[in-house]
């Protein structure tokens, strides 16, 4: 926590035995907590969970194709998506990591570190200022000063922005037709904008090549809607709210005819062999939820524990795959 944050006064609200939602439960946040606790029969049957390593198996099958992770903010999609990519490089498949999120340090530091693993990040930055340059190189010869300068100015605009950054997700795409690529996406609001660009365009090319070529073509959203090339993984934290949201994610997507090809249920208890009295009590709700999600979800479900510290580093992230 920054200096300055650590000066100011603050409150701690402890974790909880139960997720606060509902009145009873919000009640409850205002009460001493240790009776929730005292209540718990620790239970000896164990979960059966699925893991992340199944669902690696399951995608080493083929021998390319783009694996697109996605979710709300926070909930592992990096972490995920690196142990996803890690797994492949494992079974033998050449791999690529790519990154939209700005502060994936964890996907870049595995740059260099693992032999058929390569990492990059689309940095919408330094994307606009290539495609910038691209076309001010393509289309200023013959150009006048002054035309020149208008066409500068004309790019400054946002849109010239969202373009660049399209096209290289357009990019990775592609290079998914020739191995595996792992996109680890940023936070939900800026991917379902890429997604949008990728909608707008696939209607544009329809409407430029009507009749003619149409049914040559193939756009960035026809990838994505098919299953064959590409797989979403959407990661979930398990609990009320967060498993909502990642609900109306993929009703978002099934809006713009994509279907996730499976589920992965991040710092998940049940996953773990906790005998923390707090964390025993929270089962019964993880339970709840991950009901929910294996009523909803599209594809099957798999489950990463919840560690004791934070997975960084090549060998804590492989960890995660047989956890
Ligand atoms: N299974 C786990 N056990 C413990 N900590 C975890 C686990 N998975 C992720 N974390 C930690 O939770 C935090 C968020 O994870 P991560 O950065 O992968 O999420 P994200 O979805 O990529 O976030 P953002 O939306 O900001 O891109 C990180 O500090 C990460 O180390
Ligand atoms: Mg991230």
């Amino acid at each position: 926590m920054p200096a300055q944050l650590r000066e100011l006064e603050r409150d701690i609200i402890p974790l909880r035995a139960v997720d606060s939602v509902g009145l009873a439960a919000l009640r409850g946040l205002l009460a001493p907590h240790s009776t929730e606790i005292s209540n718990v029969k620790v239970e000896a049957s164990r979960f059966d969970h699925r893991k992340l390593s199944e669902l690696v198996a399951e995608l080493a099958k083929g021998e390319r194709g783009l694996i697109m992770v996605m979710g709300k903010g926070g909930v592992g999609k990096t972490t995920v998506a690196a142990a996803i990519a890690l797994g492949l490089v494992q079974s033998g498949k050449s791999v690529h990591l790519s990154t939209t999120d700005p502060a994936a340090h964890l996907a870049v530091t595995l740059n260099g570190e693992v032999p058929g693993l390569s990492v990059g990040r689309i940095d919408p930055k330094v994307e606009t200022r290539k495609y910038v340059d691209k076309i001010v190189a393509a289309k200023s010869p013959g150009m006048t000063q002054a035309e020149k300068d208008l066409l500068i100015e004309d790019l400054r605009s946002p849109c010239t922005e969202e373009v660049a950054v399209f096209h290289a997700f357009s990019h990775v795409v592609s290079q998914a037709g020739s191995s595996f690529v792992v996109l680890d996406t940023a936070p939900t609001g800026h991917s379902l904008l890429l997604m949008d660009a990728t909608g707008a365009y696939h209607r544009q090319m329809l409407r430029e090549f009507e009749g003619k070529a149409s049914g040559r073509i193939v756009t960035p959203l026809m990838r994505l809607q098919d299953a064959a090339y590409t797989k979403i993984i959407l990661v979930a934290l398990p609990e009320a709210t967060p498993v909502s949201q990642a609900v109306a994610l993929q009703d978002d997507l099934r809006r713009a005819r994509i279907e996730p090809f499976a589920w992965v249920v991040n710092k998940s208890l049940l996953a773990t062999t906790t005998r923390d009295p707090l964390l025993l009590a929270r089962l019964e709700s993880e339970r709840k939820q991950i009901e929910r999600v294996k009523a909803q979800a599209s594809g099957e479900v798999f489950m990463v524990p919840w560690t004791a510290s934070p997975p960084v580093g090549v060998a804590a992230i492989k960890a995660l795959l047989d956890a």
